[in-house]
């Protein structure tokens, strides 16, 4: 299938915790494709910064520490807390820190065999002529309460209405800034997992692609 569509592109948008995550790995696996979780480019901009004492919120100094970002050296484990992933949500709202990861995550996307992409504005803004677009979302208790499962499993403590209403202040944070805000492309097909598990999700992801590589 690669042989024949030698460069694809899938761009997998939503908000926190609907399971895009997951979703993208399994995609990447299956078609054989390289996998980009485009939040921990954010993270880890927001982590050098708080690692350094600098200040979240000096446009140029972000801009720069995301321009000297090394994108093979992301890891989920270490960018996973909490607080990293508030102070990746206001970092993201800086237009240059933007224009500095979107390059990199482009330059990721060009690469053979093709990419599977994971954010907030890969459909709209980063890879515009993606072969497919999902928009993968779940209510926001559906996603409260599996980021509150993840946490008790790993040991942690955690409270479901305030893991609630931060996911709640985060999605405004993301939906509401100015430049490329989290919402859907307008050719993006919406993947809805309130109801439905990863596997589901998987499947009626892969129909989708498989029709539209028969198509293309
Ligand atoms: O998906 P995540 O929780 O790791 O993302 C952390 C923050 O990064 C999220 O609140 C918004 C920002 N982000 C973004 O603005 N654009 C992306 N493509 C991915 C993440």
């Amino acid at each position: 299938m690669t042989s024949r569509h030698p460069h694809i592109v899938i761009a997998v948008d939503g908000p926190a915790a609907a399971g895009k995550g997951t979703l993208s790995r399994r995609l990447a696996e299956h078609y054989g494709l390289r996998h980009l979780d485009t939040g921990l480019t954010y993270r880890a901009t927001a982590k050098a910064l708080l690692d350094r004492g600098l200040p979240l919120d000096d446009e140029d100094v972000a801009a720069e520490t995301a321009r000297a970002l090394d994108l093979s050296g992301l890891d989920r484990s270490v960018l996973s807390a909490h607080e990293i992933g508030e102070a990746a949500s206001k970092v993201a709202v800086m237009p240059k820190v933007r224009r500095a990861l979107v390059e990199a995550q482009r330059e990721f996307a060009r690469i053979e065999p093709g990419a599977v992409l994971d954010g907030r504005d890969i459909g709209t803004v980063v890879c515009p002529d993606a072969l497919i677009k999902f928009y993968v979302t779940a209510s926001p208790e559906v996603r409260a309460r599996r980021r509150y499962q993840e946490i008790i499993s790993q040991g942690g403590s955690a409270e479901l209405p305030a893991i609630l209403a931060d996911l709640e202040k985060r999605d405004a944070r993301d939906a509401g800034r100015a430049d490329s805000p989290l919402k859907p492309a307008a050719d993006a097909l919406m993947i809805d997992t309130s109801d439905q598990g990863i596997e589901e999700a998987f499947e009626t992801a892969m129909s989708i692609i498989e029709k539209a590589l028969a198509a293309a």
